[in-house]
């Protein structure tokens, strides 16, 4: 059954990184067989640009009916200033709601030939491999009430709320649990107990849904300290697990571990199986059309896709051992250029991997 994988190219660098990806997978379909189609939509400042919302009802129904979706990244400078609803991270994150792509998996991988790369030393990062599982639907992201309001006293306060219910917290605990008994069975879930009631109903029920996981250890720290850890002895960590805001800052965290945050994939995954791949790099406005931008980390999440929505791993890892021997040939876009090395673009990247595909 040919399987449909919508577009979103987005805004920035997202149509540069994102023309990468789209031609190793039709590299991949025409000499692998793979059996999908390419579509391509709108969303962002891109969609609001020519259909006037971030997340238009054109690109809501792609989206219904894709199997899967492979997004760039949105937003820039020229729609900062906005109406909140207008802006184009409200439309990526109208879709995350919408579809429910509540599981956000964010792999943190060390390469080898990029140790001089990370921003730790090569001994504390060499081997690295983490996953984040960040929950993606709700927080201080999603939470009622939020505004702007103006006090009695005529000073304005903005306020959002950060809120999780049992269940949100069960079905990302069921995730964490199953993807680290698919590794190294070790589970840390991060959360502020110390000072926040819904971290503490977070722990609680982590708690409590580790007791159908006896064979995985199960860990907490509170985020402040996670953060620091994560800087200190990042191989410490096997899978973390934990809420929207904190999960956002924490990948970012661990992506300077690998070099650059143009490394770092993501899958966003509903209940239904639907996935939404991206990298977890914004839309780098300031490198935008100059073709520099590091493509691997849409071409890392085209891997994802096919692993988790597509259910071809082989495909998946035939495309994570491409990136691995183009790294391991020397080619550096600018983000990750060391002496010595190959510099080449966004472009030239792309078609390195697509060529390392069937080797
Ligand atoms: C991410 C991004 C988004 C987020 C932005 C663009 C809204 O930073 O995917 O990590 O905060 O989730
Ligand atoms: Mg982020």
């Amino acid at each position: 059954m040919t399987r449909t994988i919508l577009i979103l190219p987005g805004d920035g660098i997202g149509p540069e990184i994102v023309a990468e990806a789209a031609k190793v997978l039709e590299c991949l379909r025409q000499e692998q067989g793979l059996d999908v189609t390419l579509e391509y939509g709108r969303l962002g400042g891109s969609a609001v640009d020519e259909l006037g919302a971030p997340y238009p009802e054109p690109t809501r129904q792609q989206a219904q009916r894709a199997d899967a979706i492979l997004l760039g990244a949105v937003g820039g400078p020229k729609w900062d200033a906005l109406e909140r609803p207008l802006r184009p991270e409200s439309g990526l994150l109208a879709m995350r709601g919408e579809l429910g792509l509540f599981a956000n998996l964010r792999p943190v991988q060390h390469y080898p030939s990029l140790s001089a790369a990370s921003a730790l030393k090569p001994e504390l990062v060499a081997g690295l491999d983490l996953l984040i599982v960040r929950e993606l639907n709700g927080d201080v992201y999603f939470g009622q009430p939020r505004g702007i309001r103006t006090l009695a006293n005529g000073e304005r306060e903005g306020f959002n709320t950060m809120a999780y219910r049992e269940s949100e917290v069960e079905r990302i605990a069921h995730v964490a649990f199953k993807a680290a008994r698919q590794r190294h069975r070790k589970l840390c879930s991060v959360d502020k107990a110390n000072a926040l009631e819904t971290s503490e109903l977070w722990r609680e029920v982590v708690t409590r849904v580790a007791q159908d996981y006896p064979d995985v250890a199960l860990s907490h720290l509170y985020v402040d300290n996670a953060a620091m850890q994560l800087i200190r002895a990042p191989k410490q960590f096997d899978v973390i697990v934990t809420g929207n805001l904190f999960g956002d800052i924490l990948s970012d965290c661990a992506a300077m571990l690998t070099g650059s945050i143009g490394l770092l994939p993501s899958a966003s995954l509903a209940a239904n199986g639907k996935g939404l791949y991206e990298p977890i790099h914004g839309s780098a406005p300031d490198l935008a059309g100059q073709g520099v931008a590091n493509p691997l980390a849409a071409i890392l999440s085209a891997a994802l896709l096919l692993r988790h929505t597509l259910n071809t791993p082989d495909q998946a890892e035939r495309i994570e051992r491409a990136v691995g021997r183009v790294l391991d040939k020397g080619l550096r876009t600018m983000d990750i250029m060391a002496p010595g090395m190959i510099p080449v673009g966004t472009q030239a990247m792309g078609d390195a991997v697509a060529a390392a595909l069937e080797d």
